[in-house]
């Protein structure tokens, strides 16, 4: 880099930081004390250690690594270790919300002091990593705060109308060759790269997210009633969670746009097999959102390069919950398919799994320990996602059971 680029890297930065602190902040806007610390889930910690966690992996890694300097607040490294301490066990240790923003705004301090004349040249991957870490624990926020407001059944919103008419399963043809997967930007996480050449067969994928007007009819033919339409795991884990609907599931008229949202793996491969579909693999998703066949490259974006914001998408928290699917035609892809970044996450049928190639980074167990056949790639991103890890090689994994993420998914099928 020369020296104007580096400062212009180093500027981009400081802004990222700035912008992405702001909104996390937002998040704890009205907080009080026992939602700061509450578990609302056994798999998930409560909202004030993600926001520790945060600030001490910013700390951990640009002031202790980068910078050499002393480990900051020893005593509160385990606690916000992801790694530490069993989930259950934080949210009485966590100190108060005072507490935690005085250690996040410290740490921030020091970093941007030593940004100043910090050697990009060889630290940008590591600092922009920092950036989608961050985001990415916004989004857990997100989401847990969520389910709380649900078991308080507080915050009934209604849903929003802006085409009268049910959406239909309508789907995309998607010829037969090759497209570009995965990435090689400075941005891409280990589990990304390296950017490789795929081939598929034609395949054919569904336009929209499924709806809610859509899946009600799977309710009411008994979908979840009916074992042939569920694999052998997916009717085990029905019997051990008898579930009859969606998580966050609306059945109101004005949310039938609207794409499902809280559905485990299971459940939407139930559905998919109901309508005669499958779920589309990781690459069958990645490349009717990406492939630009006349241009003969992959958009980081379904709609091209520009930074993802309320106009191509529903994402960011700007909206705060799901919009109907067809809401947002500025953010189709080259193909047409529609929805595919921001409003949910979406389902595939592809495990979580190492491309060719693949070197962790910036530690060992990032995503290597999730390459456990046991966990499954959602791809897209929902409304609560951050711009900074919205793009079409990104690649998200759970464990098929999981409902309480922001997903729902689409269908696919090898015949027209
Ligand atoms: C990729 C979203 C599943 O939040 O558990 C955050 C990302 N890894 N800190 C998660 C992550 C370490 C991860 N997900
Ligand atoms: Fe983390």
């Amino acid at each position: 880099m020369n020296q104007t680029s580096t400062q212009s890297c180093r500027d981009k930065i400081y802004q990222d930081f700035q912008q992405c602190r702001l909104k996390t902040m937002t998040l704890f806007a009205d907080i009080d004390e026992a939602s700061f610390r509450g578990q609302s889930h056994p798999e998930f910690s409560p909202v004030g250690w993600h926001l520790g966690h945060i600030g001490m992996t910013e700390g951990y890694w640009i002031l202790e690594q980068l910078a050499g300097q002393p480990q900051l607040y020893p005593e509160y490294r385990q606690l916000f270790a992801a790694d530490g301490l069993p989930k259950c066990d934080r949210g009485l240790l966590v100190p108060s919300f005072p507490e935690v923003c005085d250690i996040l705004s410290s740490i921030r301090t020091k970093v941007f002091t030593y940004l100043e004349a910090a050697p990009l040249d060889e630290q940008e991957r590591l600092w922009r990593f920092i950036i989608q870490h961050e985001s990415m624990h916004n989004e857990t926020i997100a989401f847990v705060l969520q389910i709380q407001n649900l078991l308080e059944s507080r915050d009934k919103i209604p849903g929003q109308i802006t085409d009268g008419h049910p959406v239909a399963a309508e789907m995309l043809e998607i010829p037969a060759g090759e497209f570009d997967m995965g990435s090689n930007s400075i941005d891409a996480m280990d589990n990304e790269r390296p950017g490789h050449r795929v081939y598929l067969d034609t395949y054919w994928i569904d336009r929209y997210p499924v709806t809610c007007g859509q899946y009600r009819q799977f309710i009411a033919d008994g979908g979840y009633q009916k074992e042939s339409w569920w694999s052998p795991d997916g009717w085990k884990w029905l019997q051990e969670n008898p579930v009859v609907q969606p998580l966050y599931w609306h059945n109101e008229s004005e949310w039938k746009n609207h794409p499902v949202c809280g559905v485990s793996w299971y459940e939407a491969d139930a559905y998919a097999r109901y309508v005669g579909k499958r779920l589309p693999t990781e690459a069958e998703w990645e490349k009717a959102a990406s492939w630009d066949a006349a241009a003969g490259r992959s958009r980081t974006y379904p709609w091209g390069e520009e930074m993802p914001s309320g106009k191509q998408c529903n994402c960011d928290g700007i909206v705060g919950q799901t919009t109907p699917v067809n809401a947002a035609s500025a953010g189709q892809s080259a193909y047409g398919m529609e929805d595919a970044l921001g409003n949910v996450w979406e389902w595939t049928g592809s495990w979580f799994d190492r491309y060719e190639g693949f070197a962790w980074y910036p530690y060992r167990g990032y995503s290597q320990a999730y390459f456990d056949n046991q966990h499954r790639v959602i791809k897209g991103a929902s409304w609560a996602t951050r711009p900074w890890v919205m793009r079409a090689s990104l690649r998200n994994w759970y464990h098929p059971g999981v409902r309480q993420i922001l997903a729902g998914f689409r269908c696919a099928s090898s015949q027209p």
